[in-house]
């Protein structure tokens, strides 16, 4: 089992490529089954979450080709309806597979997601949007069996809470529907946006992605497209806080500031010099980072929740008290402990974390035990006096593609063991 070692006190500096999104590369895949076509997507992140799907895409029958960060997407082939239950544990978002095998092939059949790191992963809100449209679903023995006898038909939906994963799951059940689809308190995040931009390009009518109403009118046929892919959100956020915990000044390429407007003002409360130009945003630390006081997190464009846990690991350093309140998730505070052992001062309440900055933190033995809390202690550990060896590296590479080397590029001493 591969470990991280990393010894902290180094500045950063450089310049550095930010990666394409993980959340917007898994929904765009799961679209390509709507084309019957050959699909090109360039700047796709090289992660496990993405291999993933690009397997249950191969086991459906489709094909897919990856050249450094293309894929080549043929879902022509594509013979079966069904996501098997191993495929469905290697990832929890395998759900959003639901609405496209549906759409495709009037029915399909896969595991309940379950839970994972996060806490439980309810999907009530897809499959009472997806019963709404037409669609047949029999929950039994953790099995989701669905079919569309009489085909799918266009329905107004209220999310009782812009959920992420059920607006994409709409909107791809939706493009190919009968009629006209509209959904009311959608999720407005980017990665929203970018796969509404990706259906369009291939023939879907969809309008207000991004806004809290979503208009979806059905067409008979979508065809293959080319498209790249949005520059990570959260890679940026996680990269900033590496910067300014460890007191340093560097730049990120491929940044679309709008995409980080909940953010950036926390690094500025921190007392962080910003500074954007042509896609670049350089971020300049000050010698002390002060307390952003309070950080809640909500549906975008709020402060998002895959952003707190690597946050979190540079305010440890602020002078004064930072209040943390996770709005979206159960259990996202698995970072506390192992911050802790790296000499921070963290106490967690339900959902509010209160951290009290600590002048400095020493290196220790520490353990990933989800994706965002891995970042967070990566964050941690290269603004830690010494050394620190990381586990569970497998939650790190589902969501950072190369980390340990982008991190190297800006001068970071970490390599993998
Ligand atoms: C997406 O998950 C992201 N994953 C998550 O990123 C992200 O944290 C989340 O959106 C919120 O922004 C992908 O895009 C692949 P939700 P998703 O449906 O779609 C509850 C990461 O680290 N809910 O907006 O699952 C749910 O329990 C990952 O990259 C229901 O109650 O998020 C949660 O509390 C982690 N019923 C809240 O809504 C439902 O039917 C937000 O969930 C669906 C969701």
């Amino acid at each position: 089992m591969s470990k991280l070692l990393v010894t902290g006190g180094r500045k950063l500096s450089g310049e550095v490529k930010v990666q394409g999104s993980k959340n917007s590369t898994l929904p765009i895949l799961a679209a390509t089954i709507l084309c019957e076509d050959e699909s090109i997507l360039f700047n796709c992140p090289k992660l496990s979450d993405v291999d993933a799907t690009v397997g249950i895409l191969r086991y459906l029958g489709c094909t897919a080709s990856r050249s450094d960060d293309t894929l080549v997407v043929n879902t022509k082939a594509m013979d079966k309806s069904d996501i098997p239950h191993e495929l469905m544990l290697k990832m929890r978002s395998s759900i959003i597979f639901l609405g496209v095998l549906i759409a495709r092939c009037k029915k399909a059949k896969m595991s309940l997601p379950g839970g994972c790191e996060l806490g439980p992963r309810p999907i009530d809100l897809h499959l009472s949007a997806l019963r709404q449209m037409g669609i047949e679903i029999n929950e039994e023995h953790g099995e989701l069996e669905c079919s569309a006898p009489d085909g799918i038909f266009g329905a107004k939906i209220a999310l009782s809470f812009p959920s992420v994963g059920a607006t994409e799951n709409i909107m791809l059940t939706a493009v190919k529907a009968k009629g006209t689809t509209v959904i009311t308190n959608a999720a407005k995040e980017p990665e929203i946006v970018d796969l509404a931009e990706f259906l369009s390009s291939c023939g879907a009518k969809i309008s207000g992605a991004g806004e809290s109403t979503i208009i979806i009118e059905g067409v008979e046929k979508l065809h293959g497209t080319k498209h790249s892919i949005i520059p990570d959100r959260i890679v940026a956020a996680t990269l900033m806080s590496a910067i300014a915990a460890t007191k340093s000044k560097a730049t990120l390429d491929r940044v679309i500031l709008s995409h980080l407007s909940a953010i950036t003002p926390v690094f500025e409360q921190a007392g962080c010099e910003l500074s954007f130009k042509e896609g670049k945003l350089t971020v300049a630390s000050p010698y002390r980072l002060h307390s952003p006081k309070l950080i809640r997190t909500m549906p975008y464009p709020g402060f998002p929740t895959d952003a707190q846990a690597p946050v979190m690991a540079m305010t440890c350093l602020a002078r004064g008290i930072t209040v943390f309140v996770e709005n979206i998730f159960e259990s996202r505070y698995k970072h506390v402990d192992e911050l802790n052992r790296l000499g921070a001062d963290i106490k967690v309440e339900g959902k509010v974390a209160v951290v009290d900055g600590v002048r400095h933190l020493s290196g220790a033995n520490v353990r990933a035990l989800d994706l965002r809390g891995a970042a967070a202690l990566v964050v941690a550990a290269l603004s830690s006096q010494g050394k620190t060896e990381i586990t569970g590296l497998e939650y790190l590479k589902r969501g950072y593609d190369d980390f340990e080397v982008v991190l190297q590029t800006l001068g970071a001493d970490i390599k993998k063991i």
